[in-house]
């Protein structure tokens, strides 16, 4: 028998991933890549020394409590770590990791696609060729927000927003944000540092999210706050979904208030999300794929395992959250 460690994996990964895991661990793969359901995961635990899953699969202090003794660690794939419940894990003595850094240039590229998208009304263009309903060029047809030279304006300045930013120069965009803590000068790269939130909004031609999902930033972008913004600004969120009150958006969206969002994550994704998203015009809908490619989920991939393979060594890894 084997003694390398056991670890379930939670979904498919990229076979390059896969390889690896084959080649250094006793995995138990998932090649349908069906979603499995708590009592499952809770059933396989029993044989296995870690986890690996990703934000798809939920870790609450409940299910934290019903995970065998035998697992270790909880190396996640992915950068968020609002699906696991970190207090619960650490009290129970489970390691658990994430992935940050490798998916910060991909998701940049998704903030400045939501963001083009939405100002540039790309999905009714798109829409429009697809049904034959295009007819005339003029003037003044489908005309959108410019974005070049405009403010942008990030919250959540993290690894994420920073790439963003660093995009939207190219743009000649003037950068404001709010962080928790603000960045030193080489980071800030000349942008402007707003103390709270709110002192931010009014700033922001374009306001684009890339905030963890935590407590205090459920719900953030909510009527009050979207009140400060600009008339006419736009909104991009690649972070999590639950940052955003949707009816406050959603209201802001079909007054013209915003004039238009873009959207990667959702509250209640992939199945239950605001059903008002899909009928408005004004939005650029995307499935959560801010870290979608190849280079990028293969960077995930082998960051998880770093992490493992610190951890099986008796090592610190890397990126250790809990
Ligand atoms: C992340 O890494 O947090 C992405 O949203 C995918 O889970």
């Amino acid at each position: 028998m084997s003694d390398k460690p056991r670890i379930l994996v939670t979904r498919k990964l990229p076979d390059a991933v896969e390889a690896r895991l084959q080649r250094d661990y006793q995995p138990m793969l998932n090649p349908d890549d069906r979603l499995y359901s708590t009592d499952e995961i809770i059933e396989m635990a029993a044989n296995a020394d870690a986890i690996l899953p990703c934000h798809t699969e939920k870790f609450p202090a409940e299910v934290i409590a019903r995970l065998p003794e035998n697992v270790r660690a909880i190396a996640n794939f992915s950068v968020g770590h609002d699906h696991v419940d970190l207090d619960a894990a650490k009290a129970k003595g489970i390691i658990v990791t994430n992935t940050p850094d490798v998916l910060s240039d991909a998701t940049a590229e998704i903030a400045i696609l939501c963001m083009l998208g939405a100002a540039r009304r790309a999905y009714e263009g798109e829409r429009m060729i697809r049904a034959q309903q295009w007819k005339d060029w003029s003037p003044t047809f489908m005309l959108g927000a410019q974005t070049t030279g405009k403010r942008f304006g990030v919250v959540g300045m993290g690894r994420v927003g920073q790439v963003a930013a660093k995009r939207a120069r190219g743009f000649d965009m003037e950068v404001h944000y709010y962080n928790r803590s603000r960045l030193s000068a080489d980071l800030e790269c000349g942008a402007t540092y707003h103390e709270t939130v709110e002192d931010l909004l009014p700033h922001c031609d374009v306001l684009s999210i890339h905030c963890p999902a935590t407590p205090q930033t459920t719900g953030l972008l909510n009527r009050e706050r979207i009140a400060l913004l600009p008339d006419g600004a736009i909104v991009v969120n690649t972070g999590r979904g639950g940052v955003v009150d949707d009816e406050a958006l959603i209201e802001a969206l079909t007054s013209g208030k915003v004039f238009a969002a873009g959207l990667d994550v959702f509250n209640g994704e992939p199945d239950h999300i605001h059903p008002k998203y899909r009928e408005l015009d004004n939005v650029f809908l995307l499935p959560h794929l801010g870290s979608a490619t190849v280079e990028t989920r293969n960077g995930m991939g082998f960051r998880a395992l770093d992490n493992l393979d610190a951890i099986f060594a008796g090592r610190e890894p890397g990126d250790r959250i809990a």
